[in-house]
């Protein structure tokens, strides 16, 4: 397995879809499996509905031992459209009644710099562990807080979650959540750190449309990272992170100018 990890092309949107419910639910249940609970934590944008609609529609997985977190989250009230979690409540914990006591959600309703403290004390909390030895290893070199899954995304401008490119935001280490300014028109956002989701167990990395193309090819080989944050997950563990893409999404070798 080389560091890029696994990349999937599926057809279309619907297979992309398919795949993703399909390798969440073995996430789950090996987390359920092994340690009784399934901590996940889940994106935003326009990929992941289709997926969260399909993973509602899965057998075989204990909802009630599955929690809910998010990678990051649009400083906007909870029931407005460009919420994370409204967009994650109306595609699939509705769907599937999910416990209020099993949904963590980060409060895009506080200002950015409260809504991050309060979302890594709620970690904290909910993974039991205090936030200075949260990354700390064990001897299997897995650090207290893991989350089981992350289903993250990448902006056609090299960002994951909320780490955009030229903020800084993927570069902060020393806290496992942060509020970020996107700039342009894009309202604040809090985020899961770049060590945070280095260190998931399993990382599903959703990609649609052929202007995503350039960013995976980019985002799979080494560089820096202040310009294309997505490239964070060449440090995930090795077999940790599987990109799925549509054809139209698939990375192809440049075609060399006319000429040459
Ligand atoms: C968000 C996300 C973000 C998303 C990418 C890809 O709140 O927008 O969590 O990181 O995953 O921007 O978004 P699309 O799926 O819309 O291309």
């Amino acid at each position: 397995m080389n560091r890029a990890g696994q990349l999937l092309i599926r057809a279309d949107g619907a297979e992309v879809a398919k795949e993703a419910a399909a390798l969440m639910v073995d996430a789950m249940q090996t987390a359920i499996a092994e340690r009784g609970v399934a901590r996940v934590a889940l994106s935003g944008g326009s990929t992941p509905g289709p997926a969260y609609n399909a993973l509602a529609d899965a057998r075989g997985v204990d909802w009630s031992k599955v929690h809910w977190f998010w990678v990051d989250e649009r400083c906007v009230p909870a029931d407005d459209p460009r919420s994370n979690f409204a967009a994650a409540k109306r595609d699939l914990l509705d769907r599937i009644g999910a416990a209020a006591s099993t949904v963590h959600r980060m409060r895009g309703e506080l200002p950015p710099s409260a809504a991050a403290t309060t979302y890594e004390a709620t970690l904290c909390a909910k993974f039991g562990v205090s936030r200075e030895r949260a990354l700390d290893l064990d001897a299997d070199g897995r650090a207290g807080l893991s989350f089981d899954l992350v289903v993250a995304g990448a902006g056609t401008d090299g960002h994951t979650a909320s780490l955009f490119p030229g903020t800084g935001a993927v570069g902060h280490t020393s806290s496992l959540v942060t509020d970020v300014e996107p700039g342009g028109d894009l309202e604040p956002r809090v985020t899961l750190t770049r060590p945070v989701l280095v260190g998931a167990r399993r990382t599903l990395v959703l990609c649609r449309g052929r202007l995503k193309a350039p960013v995976i090819r980019a985002a799979r080989e080494a560089g820096d990272e202040e310009s294309i944050p997505a490239r964070l997950y060449l440090d995930a563990r090795p077999g940790s992170v599987t990109w799925i893409a549509d054809r139209d999404a698939e990375p192809r070798d440049s075609i060399p100018p006319m000429g040459i």
